[in-house]
């Protein structure tokens, strides 16, 4: 067979949608959003304690006020006169490398490093002078959402090898006499790997958590805020050449 598309995920048989084998229908009616996203992201069912995790994990990460990148720009373009949508598109954008988008990169260095141990990862590291995804934050020196996943970690029994491996990265980095404590990116990224989510999970499982935060700062942009936001000339400081002919 040479079909243009191949797809093992969601299927019609006699009128009927399928999603890895369940009926959608009665999906609707026994399973919850989270249980949902885990089976279309894994292929198949959580047993509870996965459930459980899933879905702390997606409700600690649905926002985090209106400061970070992803929700100014969101919140901004839509205050240009653009469509929700391209104000989520944007929002989603922002997320990046250094904002939500770290857990990729994460997993991959987890996986790579559990073995070569933490002396190697950090060795490594401090000669390439890259940042190492999943440690740091702006405002945090500790994350008390990671606290929290940790400790549901240990109630539903994923308190393993990666999340062990990551908390040991953690005792040990900081940077001129400041901790990079293990951030959301990180303990999501620990997590996953526990519960054995593919690394290409990981971008598009912070972008599902948040984006209902997004569209909730949007619409309330839309209800209290007038249109075309502006930094006023306080906010700016320009240090580029004086007027000259
Ligand atoms: C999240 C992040 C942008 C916050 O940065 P910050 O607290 O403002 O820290 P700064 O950018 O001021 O960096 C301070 C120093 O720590 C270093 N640093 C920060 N995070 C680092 C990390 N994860 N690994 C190694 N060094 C790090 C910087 O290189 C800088 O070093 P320098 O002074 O020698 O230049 C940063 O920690 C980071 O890039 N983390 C990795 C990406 C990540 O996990 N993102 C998800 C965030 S939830």
């Amino acid at each position: 067979m040479n079909k243009a598309y191949r797809t093992s995920i969601t299927t019609h048989v006699n009128g009927r949608l399928y999603v890895y084998g369940y009926d959608l229908v009665d999906l609707a009616q026994e399973t919850s959003f989270a249980k949902s996203i885990y089976l279309i992201l894994k292929g198949n069912m959580p047993d509870k304690n996965s459930e459980k995790m899933i879905n702390s994990m997606l409700t600690i990460a649905i926002d985090h006020g209106v400061e970070p990148p992803s929700t100014v720009a969101a919140r901004n373009v839509y205050s240009g006169g653009s469509p929700l949508q391209a104000a989520v598109a944007a929002g989603i954008l922002a997320l990046g490398e250094y904002h939500g988008g770290a857990i990729e990169t994460a997993m991959e260095n987890f996986k790579k490093y559990l073995n070569l141990g933490t002396k190697v990862m950090l060795n490594d590291f401090n000669q390439s002078g890259k940042r190492i995804a999943g440690y740091g934050h702006k405002i945090y020196e500790t994350d008390p959402r990671t606290q929290k996943l940790v400790s549901l970690a240990k109630k539903f029994g994923f308190l393993g090898k990666y999340v062990k491996f990551a908390l040991s990265v953690e005792d040990v980095l900081s940077k001129g006499g400041k901790k990079l404590p293990l951030n959301i990116d990180g303990i999501f990224a620990a997590l996953l790997l526990e519960m054995g989510f593919n690394p290409k999970v990981g971008k598009g499982f912070f972008i599902i958590a948040r984006t209902p935060g997004l569209v909730a700062h949007i619409i309330e942009e839309s209800l209290r805020e007038k249109p075309f936001r502006r930094l006023t000339e306080k906010d700016v400081e320009y240090d580029g050449p004086r007027p000259r002919k």
